[in-house]
């Protein structure tokens, strides 16, 4: 899966960008506020319909412009291309489009266009919220089974349902039992589908970190978000007094996470502010990992500042692991000599460089 060519209108400071990356290694460098970190948000919404800046849609539009537009031409592992395309008015009003048709949502757009970002923020998939490793999670299980998305779905209108029963004065207790039993048959399912796929993922993920950091006793471990000595309907009948008394469901699969720790310690509360950015890496590129082998696809890397945030010997083995991926990655830096370092040599490796200057964005050879 990569990038063929990508179209930016009107989103931040660039009004008009239009390049066509390398399949493999895109470095984009120029100064301070230039506008590289806006191109990686930009194939970021491409991909997923969000920013990873910014929950809000106004602040990605260009200043005294009514939309942003992102057009981008993906070729699919098996070389067929698609056109993809999102547009977003300052109204709110959001269209997107694949292969010339337009699309319900944007996760349509995310399952032809799967990417992985690392930036300063997903140093916080350590000390972050459950949410924030749910995402993560979840991330994988959405590429990897086609009937997770429509299921956590499914269960978040449930769960909502039974959120607004619990409300109520009186419950009708055939009403309440009728959203339960439909809410323990579609959470035990989601756990299932995560169960599995943690399984896979674990395994690649210890394979990787001694290679990324040299700390014993890290571990991570799956939480479904209830006792797993316990089944969920059994679960849901305990803790109904509670759900009544404050007004939600407690326990279920919306309180799933990853545990991270070393030696039975959240990590984030051991580990220093560097080794945390090399457990995130491993994590990210695990995901990449097992992403390709259980979907024959590959995932594009979006890395912004990474000069900034490892040093020298560590941003060599990043290199080296998305390299052997031989994935399609974009990557930022102020500094062009410092960022082409990295991959001197590697010479087989298709590089193009990207120099941007206040929302201009310009190819040359590296
Ligand atoms: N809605 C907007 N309209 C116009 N310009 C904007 C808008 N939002 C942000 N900007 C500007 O866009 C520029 C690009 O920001 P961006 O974060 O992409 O820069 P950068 O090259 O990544 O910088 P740094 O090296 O500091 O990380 C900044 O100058 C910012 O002030
Ligand atoms: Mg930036």
């Amino acid at each position: 899966m990569t990038l063929k060519r990508l179209f930016i209108q009107n989103l931040r400071n660039l009004n008009s960008v239009d390049v066509q990356p390398s399949h493999r290694v895109n470095l984009i460098y120029g100064e301070n506020g230039s506008g590289k970190t806006s191109v990686l948000e930009a194939i970021n919404v491409l991909a997923l319909g969000r920013s990873f800046r910014s929950h809000k849609h106004k602040p990605l539009i260009s200043n005294g412009q009514n939309a942003f537009t992102i057009f981008g031409k993906v070729l699919a592992d098996d070389h067929a291309e698609v056109p993809i395309g999102i547009n977003r008015q300052l109204d709110g009003t959001a269209s997107f489009k694949a292969n010339g048709n337009l699309v319900g949502s944007a996760a349509v757009l995310a399952s032809y266009l799967p990417v992985q970002t690392i930036n300063s923020d997903t140093f916080l998939l350590l000390e972050g919220s459950p949410k924030v490793r749910r995402q993560f999670i979840d991330w994988l299980v959405f590429h990897v089974e086609h009937k997770f998305f429509q299921t956590w779905k499914d269960c978040q209108r449930c769960l909502k349902h039974r959120n607004s029963l619990l409300r109520h004065d009186r419950i009708d207790p055939f009403e309440l039992s009728t959203w339960d039993q439909e809410l323990v048959q579609l959470t035990e399912q989601l756990h299932l589908y995560r169960a599995e796929c943690f399984e896979i993922f674990k395994t690649t993920f210890y394979e990787l970190l001694q290679e990324f950091i040299s700390v014993d006793g890290i571990a991570i471990g799956y939480y479904r978000g209830w006792d797993k000595e316990k089944s969920y309907a059994d679960v849901l009948a305990a803790g109904i007094d509670r759900d009544r008394q404050q007004g939600y469901t407690h326990m279920g699969s919306h309180r799933a996470d990853l545990r991270i720790t070393v030696n039975g310690q959240n990590a984030a509360e051991i580990l220093s502010r560097g080794q945390q950015k090399l457990l995130v890496c491993a994590l990210k590129i695990a995901q990449g990992y097992v992403f390709s082998r259980m979907t024959g696809r590959k995932t594009v890397y979006l890395i912004d500042d990474l000069p900034a945030e490892l040093d020298e010997k560590h941003r060599e083995l990043l290199t080296r692991w998305l390299d052997a991926m031989a994935t399609q990655v974009f990557i930022t830096g102020v500094e062009q000599d410092s960022l082409l370092s990295s991959w001197h040599n590697k010479p087989e490796t298709e590089i193009k460089m990207f120099h941007v200057e206040q929302g201009c964005v310009t190819e040359h050879s590296p």
